[in-house]
C-alpha cells in the first residue's frame, strides 16, 4: 500500500496589527471602494518591528506540533516556502529548526513565489512516500510588508504578512496527498520581481535610490496569467488523483484577488460554498495564503473527514501549483488540555536556552582550541 503524506497537525500565525483600506487611502491615492471592488480585500495584517518571517513561521509550527502533540525532536525535515526570508542565508528553515529544538531535522527554504506552499507540500510528500522520512513540517511564511513600496498604489494595497504550517506523517489508508501539479514559465520572470539585493543588482546606494528593493509587478499581466492557469492546474491535479470535478469538496485557492478566485471557481463549476475565501481579512500573504486559509477552513468547520480538498496557487516565477488532499480522520481542532499547552510553552523556552548554551559552548570551545588542526 502506498504511503501518502497526511496532514496531522496545523497552525497559523498572523500579526496583531491590522491595516485597513481606509488606512491605506491616507498613504496613497486609493479608496476603500476601489480596493474592495477590484480585489475583494478589506484589510491585511502587518508585522510588528520585532516580528519576522522566522518568528511567525516558528509560532505557526509550534501550534501545529502542539495540536498533533508531536515532540519536535521527532521531526525529520522542515521546509519553509517563502519569498521574504529573514536573510539570503541562513535559511528561515534553520532558524525554525533551532527555535523548535528539532535536533534531528534537516531544514531548507523553497522559493516558488506564491505557489511555494504547494511546491513544498509536494516535495515533502516525496520523502514520505519513499519511506525516507516520517515526520515533516511544511511552512509558508511571509513578511511582505518589508518589501512593499508604500508609495506604490499598484502593489501596496494587495499584500499582507502571516504564516501557516502543516505537520505531515505517513498514512496508508488512502488518505493524504493524492496528486500534485507543478508548473513554471520563467519567460514571465519580470512580471513580478524584487530586482534588488541579489547577484544581478547587489545592494548599493544606487539600488536603494532606484527603489529596486521593492516589489515590481505588472498587475494586469499577472492577472491574465492567473485566470488562465488556476482552473487548468486544478483540473490536471483532480484528474491525476483519478477524480472528477464532482468529487471536489472544497477549493482552497491562493488568496490574491477575489476576481481570480471566482474565475477559477467558474472554470471548475464550483458553487461559492465549495470555495474558501478569507482574503478580505489578510490580503495576499503569498506562500502563507494557502496554509492560513486551510487552517481557517478547518477552524470554521468547512473540512470533514474524507473530504477532497483542492489547493491551487500561482505566483512569481512565473509558477503555478495544484494538489489534491484527501482529508484524514482528524478534521477538527482537538482541544489541547492546559497542561499540554504549558508543557509545549516550557519546552519552547528550554530549547531557546539550549540554543544559547550551544552558542556559548562554541565560543568556549574555540577559545580552548577545539577543532584546531593537529601540529
Ligand atoms: O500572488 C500574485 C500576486 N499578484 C497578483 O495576484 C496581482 C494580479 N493582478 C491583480 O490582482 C489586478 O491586476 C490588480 C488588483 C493589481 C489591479 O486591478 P485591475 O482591475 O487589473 O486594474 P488595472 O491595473 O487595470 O488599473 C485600472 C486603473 C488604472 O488607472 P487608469 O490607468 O485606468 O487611469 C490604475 O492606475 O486603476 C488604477 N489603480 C488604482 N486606483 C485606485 C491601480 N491601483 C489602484 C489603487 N487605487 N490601489
Amino acid at each position: 500500500m502506498k504511503r501518502h503524506a497526511q496532514v496531522v497537525g496545523w497552525g497559523k500565525y498572523v500579526p496583531a496589527k491590522v491595516l485597513t483600506n481606509e488606512d491605506l487611502a491616507r498613504l496613497v491615492d486609493t479608496s476603500d471602494q476601489w480596493i474592495r471592488e477590484r480585489t475583494g480585500i478589506s484589510e491585511r495584517r502587518v508585522a510588528a518591528p520585532r516580528e519576522t518571517t522566522a518568528t511567525m513561521a516558528i509560532q505557526a509550527a509550534q501550534e501545529a506540533l502542539k495540536m498533533a502533540d508531536v515532540n519536535p525532536a521527532r521531526l525529520d525535515l522542515i521546509i519553509v516556502a517563502t519569498a521574504t526570508p529573514d536573510y539570503a542565508f541562513p535559511s528561515v528553515a534553520c532558524l525554525v529548526q533551532d527555535a523548535l529544538g528539532a535536533s534531528r531535522a534537516g531544514a531548507f527554504d523553497l522559493a516558488a513565489g506564491c505557489s511555494g506552499f504547494v511546491y513544498a507540500l509536494a516535495t515533502a510528500a516525496q520523502f514520505i512516500q519513499t519511506g525516507a522520512y516520517d515526520t515533516i513540517m511544511v511552512i509558508g511564511a511571509e513578511t511582505l510588508s518589508r518589501i512593499v513600496d508604500w508609495t506604490d498604489r499598484n502593489t501596496c494595497v494587495l499584500f499582507g504578512d502571516g504564516a501557516g504550517a502543516v505537520l505531515l506523517r505517513p498514512n496508508a489508508d488512502g488518505g493524504g496527498l493524492l496528486s500534485f501539479v507543478l508548473g513554471a514559465d520563467g519567460s514571465g520572470a519580470d512580471l513580478l520581481i524584487l530586482p534588488g539585493g541579489g547577484s544581478k543588482h547587489p545592494a548599493s546606494l544606487s539600488t536603494v535610490e532606484e527603489r529596486l528593493h521593492y516589489v515590481k509587478m505588472d498587475g494586469r499581466e499577472v492577472f491574465r496569467f492567473a485566470v488562465n492557469v488556476m482552473g487548468k492546474a486544478a483540473v490536471q491535479a483532480i484528474k491525476a488523483a483519478n477524480l472528477g470535478l464532482g468529487s471536489v469538496d472544497l477549493l482552497i485557492p491562493h488568496q490574491a484577488n477575489l476576481r481570480i478566485i471566482q474565475s477559477a471557481a467558474k472554470f471548475l463549476k464550483l458553487p461559492p460554498e465549495k470555495v474558501f475565501v478569507n482574503l478580505e481579512k489578510y490580503g495576499n500573504t503569498s506562500a502563507a495564503s494557502i496554509p492560513i486559509a486551510l487552517c481557517e477552513a478547518i477552524e470554521n468547520g468547512r473540512v470533514k473527514p474524507g473530504d477532497h480538498l483542492v489547493l491551487v496557487g500561482f505566483g512569481a516565477g512565473l509558477t503555478w501549483a495544484a494538489a489534491v488532499l484527501k482529508w484524514g480522520p482528524v478534521a477538527a481542532p482537538v482541544p489541547v488540555p492546559w497542561w499540554k499547552t504549558a508543557w509545549h510553552r516550557m519546552r519552547g523556552r528550554l530549547y531557546a536556552f539550549r540554543s544559547a548554551l550551544i552558542r556559548l559552548w562554541r565560543r568556549v570551545d574555540a577559545l580552548l582550541g577545539g577543532g584546531r588542526e593537529p601540529g
